[in-house]
């Protein structure tokens, strides 16, 4: 049915096609997730690989970057860009280590009571680390959800609360499945339901999406920031 999304479909895909990225494996931390989801906000993958592996080695456990300098901690972050980042993540590393065991909280009000750690990062760090059931909504996400549901070429402005409880209203009830899910449409975003070269060949859910089905329409919404 054009606009619908299946789940199992698209995390059949994802089991199938997803990049082995080390951030996935199935024994990262908490820590492996908030320090990856904190890089990849605004770096791309390929050039956040290698600095995450070697935050992961010097600093396994949030205590042990909260015991870091600034100075070295900015010297590790290195030429990711946005330094403040690398400082954020210094903080939470403080407090996770003092007042929760040195161990990332799982849950999504705990994590936004945290220094440092915005709504985007909560999510992703309660879905891909300890795989409950939260919408984790980037411009990969929206784009996919404007395409297959809204029919449109691109998604509009970010519109918080609308993104929020559009993603939420495709994911499955179940923690497991909802999490796998949140992964699943961001993957997608970024390697088929591209910005300029949609693969729609190799979608999983094309047969589905409500853009395919209006003709691939161009974007015609308002005009986005740039
Ligand atoms: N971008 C943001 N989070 C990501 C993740 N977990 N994997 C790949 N790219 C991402």
């Amino acid at each position: 049915t054009a606009g619908t999304v299946n789940p199992t479909e698209l995390i059949e895909w994802f089991d199938a096609t997803a990049r082995p990225l080390p951030w996935r494996a199935p024994d990262v931390t908490g820590w492996g997730v908030l320090v990856s989801e904190t890089m990849l906000q605004q770096t791309p993958v390929a050039r956040v690989q290698p600095i995450w592996e070697e935050w992961m080695a010097r600093w396994p456990r949030p205590s042990d970057l909260a015991a870091a300098s600034q100075a070295e901690v900015l010297r590790a972050w290195g030429k990711l860009g946005y330094p403040r980042r690398a400082l954020r993540l210094h903080q939470a590393a403080a407090t996770i280590a003092a007042d929760h065991g040195d161990v990332v909280p799982a849950d999504v009000d705990t994590l936004l009571a945290l220094p440092g750690i915005g709504a985007y990062t909560a999510r992703a760090v309660a879905a891909f680390a300890y795989g409950r059931r939260a919408p984790v909504v980037d411009t990969n996400v929206r784009r996919v959800v404007a395409r297959a549901v809204h029919g449109a070429g691109d998604a509009g402005p970010p519109s918080t609360n609308r993104d929020l409880a559009d993603v939420d209203a495709l994911l499955p009830t179940a923690d497991a499945e909802a999490a796998r899910m949140s992964a699943a449409l961001m993957e997608l975003g970024q390697v088929v339901c591209t910005v300029r070269s949609p693969v729609c060949d190799r979608c999983p859910i094309a047969h589905d999406c409500a853009w395919q089905h209006a003709g691939r329409p161009a974007y015609a919404g308002p005009p986005k920031k740039v």
